[in-house]
């Protein structure tokens, strides 16, 4: 047999990079709790045409797509939208709104694997159903920034922009609705020109050119100064200034709640999605080029499967990206949990080193047993590459008194302690 290595694009996590993703993923459920968010766990395996309808042309070109044995076309899902908004389109679709849905778990695009793009990556996913109101856009955002404090990320900035600022501007001006996604799709990969090129020869205005161009420039860390400039480069357009309007009630209402958003403000702003329609955002740290999360506000799908009229805004969380910016920022991993073994000194004390082990796990310590019978002193040693805490020795001088020997790994030191003070006398060095 050859040796068998991972498809390309597709990674093993070894225990220390799966303890870091598991920790995001802990932290994001977490935080879902905290907002009322109720999880929903939907197949990875979906109808390819329901991921296909608004992912956009790259995303679209890049699904795992074929046909199973039954000849149904099918995708690997790519994002976790499409299918929360099927549920919400069909078994979910007469509950009361507000709904909060959350959703984690792997995502699969066929992009060109480098640093911070996978083929398998997963995301923490918040979907808020029901509301129209500037006020379900800015608890997206802040509970965004609460994912990324929690997790002790610093200097992010959040790059934000509205849809409707240049669906307004192309929509007056005639330009299709096709059209209008080619130009989208090449302002996400900030091909500006060449989205100047499309609209020229859709045959837009000298007008509509003009202001298109403006509108790219428009962007800085003052919000409100830039919005300001916005608003007079699309005054021609009325649905770019309900845009503009509907940006600026978002970013005071979080403003006035008392969150700092360190913010970019960009008018020209697009995201590769098709689906979205309002308010859209990344976050990014110094370190990293790409976008950590990535979301928006998207209030046609749902009709578009099938349901209701429902205004829906959401983020998915990019728990890769996040992790190699925890990486960046704070260097190598806190162990998780502090490390007790417990080494019985042959194996006459091997029933007791398990009976203790025990009794410490209760306690919720976090404990392994020697299992390979080695001296104490090999275990001892084994025990400090690992950056263990602490050992028990467990021998027959002590435990004739009911006492197990206690060795501080990181002090060095060791003393002799009754068993029935032993979990305190590790929590308690650990408080
Ligand atoms: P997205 O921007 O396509 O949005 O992806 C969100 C995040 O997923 C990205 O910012 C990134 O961190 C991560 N991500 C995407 N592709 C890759 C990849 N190939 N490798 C590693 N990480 C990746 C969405 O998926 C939307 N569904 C977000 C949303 C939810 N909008 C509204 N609700």
């Amino acid at each position: 047999m050859p040796a068998f290595k991972t498809v390309r694009g597709m990674r093993d996590f070894l225990p220390r990079d799966a303890e870091r993703m598991r920790h995001v993923e802990q932290v994001s459920r977490e935080l879902a709790q905290l907002y009322g968010y109720e999880e929903v766990i939907t197949p990875v395996v979906e109808s390819y045409d329901l991921l296909a309808a608004k992912a956009g042309e790259e995303i679209r070109e890049r699904m795992y797509a074929f046909k199973d044995l039954g000849g149904r076309k099918v995708a690997l899902r790519p994002e976790f939208t499409a299918s929360v908004a099927r549920l919400m389109a069909t078994k979910l679709r007469n509950k009361p709104k507000p709904m909060r849905l959350f959703s984690v778990g792997s995502l699969y695009r066929y992009d060109e694997p480098q640093y911070g793009r996978f083929r398998e990556f997963w995301q923490a996913n918040y979907e808020l159903f029901g509301s129209d109101k500037p006020e379900a856009d800015a608890e997206i955002l802040m509970l965004t920034n609460d994912l990324l404090t929690r997790l002790g990320l610093r200097n992010y900035r959040f790059k934000i922009g509205h849809m409707g600022i240049l669906r307004g501007i192309m929509g007056q001006e005639g330009l299709g609705e096709e059209q209008q996604n080619r130009i989208m799709q090449l302002l996400d990969k900030k091909r500006w020109e060449e989205a100047l090129t499309v609209a020229r020869s859709a045959d837009a205005s000298q007008n509509c050119l003009t202001t298109l161009k403006k509108v790219f420039e428009t962007k800085g860390k003052d919000a409100f100064q830039v919005l300001k400039r916005a608003e007079e480069s699309v005054q021609e357009y009325e649905k770019s200034v309900a845009a503009v309007e509907n940006l600026r009630e978002i970013l005071e209402l979080t403003r006035e709640s008392g969150v700092k958003l360190e913010v970019m403000i960009e008018a020209g702003f697009a995201r590769g999605l098709e689906y979205y329609t309002g308010m859209v955002f990344e976050p990014y740290v110094p370190e990293i080029e790409m976008a950590l999360s990535g979301g928006g506000r998207y209030d046609k799908l749902i009709e578009l499967f099938g349901g209701e009229p429902i205004p829906a805004v959401g983020v998915a969380q990019g728990v890769d990206r996040i992790v190699l910016a925890m990486k960046k920022q704070r260097g190598p991993p806190k162990i998780a949990k502090e490390k007790v073994v417990v080494i019985p000194v042959d194996e006459e004390y091997v029933a007791k080193a398990m009976e203790l082990s025990s009794i410490l796990r209760n306690a919720e310590l976090s404990v392994e047993v020697e299992v390979m019978r080695r001296a104490v002193s090999k275990a001892l040693s084994d025990a400090d590459r690992r950056a263990v805490a602490y050992a028990v020795i467990v021998g027959p001088e002590e435990l004739k008194e009911g006492k197990v020997v206690l060795r501080d790994m990181k002090k060095r030191e060791q003393r002799v302690v009754e068993i029935k003070n032993l979990c305190e006398e590790i929590l308690g060095s650990f408080r």
